[in-house]
């Protein structure tokens, strides 16, 4: 009987059935609508200078600082499994308030360079960091005004010359991330004027001051006390990294990027909706850290939930995605999974 006017049901069950496309996994492997790939995936590393032996960074399980050495090998072993890039972060061993280490041409970052780039010439993107927190003794991404706050132009002259002494050092990519105004288009300047037209952007355009980089700050060794707030983005602001995008496109940047991820799909989305660049996510040290912390708990399935958020980063609209795992997922991509 049912309601009057209901439509009544077909005989032999509803028509339409999408769970027809469902039923088997070469089905299913068919039908996906987006796929991981190795060269997707971009390893960040940390390489600090002075130590012989690799120092486990204990808030990211699986994660180390490398020594020189170790990062050669780490970079070779992603190169083998078809890992896209690699971004260098460093750590080095004297910090002060300018970071002069950051523009140091024997400073570990452009050392670490060198040494990538030798081993793996270019069968990976050699990427690096170009911002100063980890070569300040303030922990900021910037150099510091009279007052203590981050001094934006000032901050711009400390980026051109990092930007030039990575490029010095071989590097395929530079990544600014310090959240300045006009940073982008300093660097393009200081490339170009260089000689370096080559040298690819980067740009790290929808940056949060996000609690998600925690564990980042134990594995660059960060003297950071207080908080990014006045140059990184609120997490409360999605249309604002529209604006972000247009000054970085307009700029001169050759590739864009959201941070964090899993936190920023919804942005991610908008991202990868306005441009004709390739888009790149971060999943952050604070994503990675909750993924393993959960699994060693046993609440949660570890393999299957990282291709997941990996997953859900390019279903939102990433080309690339930066992730800590990118080796490992690498290997599982190449064996089937
Ligand atoms: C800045 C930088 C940070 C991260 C990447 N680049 C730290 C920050 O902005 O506080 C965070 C990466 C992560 O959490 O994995 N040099």
């Amino acid at each position: 009987p049912g309601r009057p006017g209901a439509v009544p049901a077909p005989p032999n069950g509803p028509v339409i059935r999408p769970r027809r496309l469902r039923t088997t996994p070469a089905m299913r492997r068919m039908v996906a609508e987006h796929r991981l790939h190795p060269a997707d995936l971009i390893l960040p590393a940390f390489v600090r200078e002075g130590i012989t032996e690799p120092v486990p960074v204990s808030s990211m399980p699986g994660v180390v600082q490398h020594t020189r050495d170790t990062l050669r090998k780490a970079a070779a072993d992603a190169a083998e499994a078809g890992v896209g890039g690699i971004m260098l972060f460093g750590v080095p061993l004297e910090k002060d308030a300018r970071g002069t280490a950051g523009t140091d041409p024997d400073g570990i970052l452009q050392v670490a360079i060198r040494d990538v780039k030798a081993e793996v010439g270019d069968d990976l993107v050699v990427m690096s960091d170009l911002c100063l927190d980890e070569f300040t003794d303030h922990g900021h991404c910037g150099v510091l005004d009279a007052r203590g706050r981050v001094d934006n132009d000032a901050t711009l002259e400390r980026y051109a010359e990092m930007a030039r002494v990575q490029a010095v050092a071989g590097v395929d990519v530079v990544g600014p991330s310090g959240m300045m105004d006009g940073q982008v288009r300093v660097v393009r300047d200081a490339l170009d004027g260089a000689g370096h037209q080559d040298v690819s952007i980067l740009a790290y355009t929808a940056k949060y001051a996000s609690a998600f980089f925690g564990p980042f700050r134990e594995a660059v060794d960060s003297s950071l006390k207080g908080d990014r707030k006045t140059y990184q983005q609120d997490p409360a602001n999605g249309r604002e990294s529209l604006r972000e995008l247009a000054l970085d496109l307009a700029e001169g940047a050759d590739m864009v990027m959201v941070k964090p991820a899993l936190p920023y799909l919804d942005v991610l989305r908008q991202v990868a909706d306005a441009v004709d660049v390739p888009v790149a996510a971060y999943q952050v040290s604070g994503e990675y850290a909750m993924v393993e912390a959960a699994a060693a708990n046993g609440w949660i399935e570890r393999d299957r939930t990282i291709l997941e958020t990996l997953t859900g980063a390019k279903r939102a609209g990433a080309n690339l995605v930066l992730t800590y795992w990118a080796d490992e997922v690498a290997r599982r991509l190449n064996r089937g999974e």
